[in-house]
């Protein structure tokens, strides 16, 4: 079979200062920032945060879990989070579980304000359901999908790992700093995935940390930006730079592919926050407007944090009996802003509009 690729010893962070900011990279790294900032301030404008949070936070799960071949649905998903007891698919669950991890990982740093490796040992438990942890039994190499051919070879010793996890969390944690933290947030990144700690949800475990990162790095508030998108529309490249990054030790061409996946999806999530905003506002009206008797503001915020709502929700939102929250949903689907379907022994009522613009 084709060429091995043995394992060539991992290099600790930081680099060289001149072999990652280039003229190349120091440039997309202004228009990043100015995408990122914009962002940062329109999510602030939300009233409700949650609101956004829960949508977004389950669209990465489910894109995040995909580059990794772990296909679901965003029916089946809302289902599994809305339905007890309904049957799931093993996809379904481990994207379920992303986002519960994504969570814990928001909650350590927001309670923590810095991260320990025993904290990416937490989420990355979190996600994958198992506690085996960091690898200790050597074999783990990254294969091509199609060729089946060794592309990667990670540190294989248990010590070795450690060690190169313990410069890693060093850096991710170090605020005042020279390096921007846009092109740190690159290095991290490809520094993560090649140390390959785990046997299994790396791919995943390091791309939550970014997220963390950003926050810790108060370049956004809450848990909204998000690259797989990007990374899903530019698979090859993603995969062809780390790689290239673990031959020639050259930098430049990852940081800007991770700059750009910044940018990109900081511009996404913009467009996405004013249609959200958007509709939030238009369906106020159309409610006040034409079902005057059910009006609650509180009532219209909830269909836009739970896009898949039910009698219960309304239940414990709005402290009212089962009849009335009923009343009130079947009133919703009268003039058409929910529609509802049977799951089970269960109504389900759907936000469309919601759930289109969640899934552009
Ligand atoms: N050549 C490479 N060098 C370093 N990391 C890589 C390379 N190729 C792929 N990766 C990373 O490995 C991840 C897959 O690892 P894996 O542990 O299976 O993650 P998951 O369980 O989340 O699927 C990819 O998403 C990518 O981030
Ligand atoms: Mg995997």
């Amino acid at each position: 079979m084709g060429q091995k690729a043995p394992y060539s010893k991992l290099k600790k962070l930081p680099p060289k200062q001149e072999e990652v900011e280039t003229i190349k990279v120091l440039r997309q790294v202004i228009k990043t920032a100015r995408a990122l900032a914009e962002l940062k301030g329109i999510a602030k404008t939300i009233p409700n945060q949650a609101m956004l949070i829960n949508a977004i936070v389950l669209q990465e799960a489910k894109d995040s879990s995909e580059i990794e071949n772990i296909i679901t649905t965003q029916d089946e998903l809302y289902k599994a989070l809305t339905v007890r007891n309904t049957k799931i698919s093993p996809e379904t669950k481990e994207v379920v579980n992303y986002r519960r991890a994504i969570f814990a990982g928001f909650d350590i740093v927001q309670k923590q304000g810095f991260l320990r490796v025993n904290d990416i040992v937490t989420i990355q438990q979190i996600l994958v359901e198992n506690t085996a942890g960091i690898r200790s039994t050597p074999g783990t190499v990254l294969k091509n999908d199609k060729t089946g051919e060794i592309v990667y070879t990670p540190p294989q010793d248990k010590q070795e790992i450690i060690e190169l996890l313990s410069n890693f969390i060093l850096h991710f944690n170090q605020k005042e700093q020279d390096l921007n933290p846009l092109i740190n947030l690159a290095i991290l990144h490809y520094q993560f995935e090649s140390i390959h700690p785990f046997y299994d949800g790396n791919g995943r475990t390091g791309r939550i940390l970014n997220i963390l990162y950003l926050i810790l790095n108060g370049l956004i508030e809450i848990p909204i930006l998000y690259l797989s998108s990007y990374i899903i529309q530019n698979k090859p490249e993603y995969y062809r730079l780390l790689n290239q990054t673990n031959k020639t030790g050259s930098w430049e061409e990852w940081i800007i592919f991770m700059l750009k996946a910044v940018e990109s999806t900081s511009v996404q999530t913009i467009e996405r926050i004013s249609l959200i905003r958007n509709l939030l506002e238009k369906t106020l009206v159309k409610v006040q407007k034409e079902s005057p008797k059910i009006y609650q503001k509180e009532l219209v915020e909830l269909l836009f944090e739970q896009p898949y709502s039910k009698i219960e929700f309304v239940v414990n939102r709005l402290k009212v009996e089962r009849k009335a929250a009923s009343r009130y949903l079947k009133e919703l689907e009268n003039i058409e802003v929910l529609k509802s379907y049977k799951v089970g022994r269960e109504t389900l009522y759907i936000n469309s509009e919601l759930i289109e613009i969640l899934k552009k």
